[in-house]
């Protein structure tokens, strides 16, 4: 895995778009993986400066979401569907058709659709880059502690951390979703590249124990290191020295 420390969140969100921007004017059919949370909102923001200031072209781009809570609608506010359109989608020439994030709508069966999401990655020819966050407790997606590394698009409970982090995101405790659908470890093995962003200092265990120590499922990022192609782009305060 390469590393690059940046002096603060600013930065890291800058080298994180001009990373994604070479991919997309290298290969402008590119099918991208892409994460929601706080860490990638400068890189979105980045990415629609420069679609609106340098061309940057997404009218042929593929995108799959990494994961979306289980039981809330794709209009529900707090959806990732909802992020993804607020954030990025809605202000870049991406074709709506070209975008895929899992369904967690209520009374979906979602169990069901999982193995539809792993067939539409690989119809779409896998995912080129990959863009993903680390929790505090090293999960990447919403594969927890534990993940199986040969694990694929699936339904898991969120860890009791996951929830409490998500909290700030939620108006009241009662709303936050307790399962998930994620793409799995292996799915994310299977991307030719990938991108691992780290900002902050309740990132610096996560991403200590990530880069040193041995590879296991109980840091679901440190699988992260069995790929022959990952670049970790960690603020400063993210990279304890
Ligand atoms: P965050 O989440 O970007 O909101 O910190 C990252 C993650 O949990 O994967």
């Amino acid at each position: 895995m390469r590393v690059l420390v940046t002096p603060d969140y600013r930065t890291l969100s800058e080298e994180a778009a001009a990373l994604v921007a070479r991919a997309v004017r290298a290969k402008p059919d590119i099918t991208l993986g892409l994460p929601t949370g706080s860490t990638p909102l400068g890189m979105y923001e980045e990415l629609i400066r420069k679609h609106r200031h340098e061309g940057l072209d997404f009218s042929r781009v593929r995108t799959f979401n990494l994961d979306e809570y289980l039981g809330l609608a794709p209009d529900d506010p707090q959806s990732y569907h909802a992020y993804m359109h607020a954030r990025f989608f809605d202000h870049v020439n991406i074709a709506v058709d070209n975008t895929r994030i899992p369904d967690g709508s209520p009374g979906v069966d979602a169990n069901a659709k999982c193995g539809r999401y792993e067939d539409a990655i690989r119809n779409a020819g896998g995912i080129d880059l990959l863009i993903v966050g680390i929790g505090s407790n090293g999960h990447i997606a919403f594969n927890e502690p534990g993940s199986s590394f040969e694990s694929r698009t699936r339904v898991v409970t969120l860890a009791p951390e996951t929830i409490e982090n998500a909290k700030r995101h939620f108006p009241g405790d009662a709303d936050i979703p307790m399962s998930a659908i994620t793409i799995g470890i292996r799915t994310i093995l299977d991307a030719r590249r990938i991108l691992l962003l780290a900002s902050g200092s309740g990132k610096a265990e996560a991403v200590e124990r990530t880069l040193r120590d041995p590879v296991s499922e109980s840091v679901p990022a440190s699988a992260l290191r069995l790929h022959p192609d990952v670049i970790a782009i960690l603020d400063e305060s993210a990279r304890r020295r």
